[in-house]
């Protein structure tokens, strides 16, 4: 059985003050029974882990680099980010490959570097409005799955969030349909390369505009282990319900 996970991305969002956010979050959810992992900005990592501490909240990174340390500037290793306390990275976020021209190359070093750190890789992938209608979503889809996923890969080390493009931070939502159509897909991709034991154990995420409205009817889409939450995970007022709805699943 794969084990449910609500996941929070808080993008460049939040400083000291966003904490008692979290701490609601953890308050509220100390023996969920499903995973609920928040990624704040870097700079809150640290004191975000302690708050979680005794919570059955974790919390994560939003990207990483490949190398361990070095010279670059600016940027933090998976390493340091499971220092600071994280247990995950998100990897390959849509605004990473579009702002700082992540291929999928890239995103495959950073998951493997993600995963040598101990991190869980979360590896996300989507096509563009342009893509989904002229209809080449799955081919697309299918090329960052094979190139942005590194091959040792396992259900205890990597999940997979599809966030289609068009549906991020934007209140369009794929039909249940389409977002079964592309989380069957992946499975069936996973398990051809991976073989049927992990390629059924590693987690897949729906990821764009999930709402407490919408949550429930999306959890219900076969092989949807979860979300990946952006605006709707700041407020914890917002994101309890998509966690409940998510343990009700
Ligand atoms: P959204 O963002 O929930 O605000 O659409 C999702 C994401 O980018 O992970």
């Amino acid at each position: 059985m794969r084990r449910k996970l609500a996941a929070g991305n808080w993008k460049m969002n939040g400083t000291s003050a966003a904490l008692s956010e979290l701490q609601a979050l953890a308050d509220a959810h100390n023996t969920a029974g499903v995973d609920v992992l928040i990624c704040p900005p870097v700079p809150l990592l640290h004191r975000a882990a302690e708050i979680v501490k005794k919570s059955a909240v974790t919390v994560g990174g939003q990207d990483c680099h490949a190398a361990i340390a070095g010279a670059h500037t600016g940027d933090s290793s998976g390493e340091m980010l499971k220092d600071a306390g994280a247990t995950s990275v998100i990897l390959g976020h849509s605004e990473r490959r579009t702002d700082h021209n992540e291929t999928d190359a890239a995103v495959r070093s950073k998951a493997e570097a993600a995963i040598v750190a101990g991190l869980n890789a979360i590896v996300c992938l989507g096509e563009s409005l342009q893509q989904r209608e002229t209809g080449v979503t799955l081919e697309v889809i299918g090329t960052q799955l094979a190139e942005s996923v590194p091959s040792d890969a396992t259900g205890d080390t990597l999940v997979i969030a599809y966030e289609p493009i068009w549906a991020i931070g934007t209140g369009k939502v794929p039909t249940l349909e389409q977002i079964g159509e592309v989380h069957t897909f992946l499975r069936t991709q996973l398990v051809a390369r991976f073989g049927g034991e992990t390629g059924s154990a590693i987690r897949l995420l729906y990821g764009g505009s999930v709402k407490p409205g919408n949550a429930a009817e999306i959890f219900a889409v076969e092989n949807v282990d979860g979300a990946l939450v952006g605006g709707a995970s700041l407020k914890a007022a917002d994101f309890s319900p998509i966690i409940a709805a998510l343990d009700a699943a």
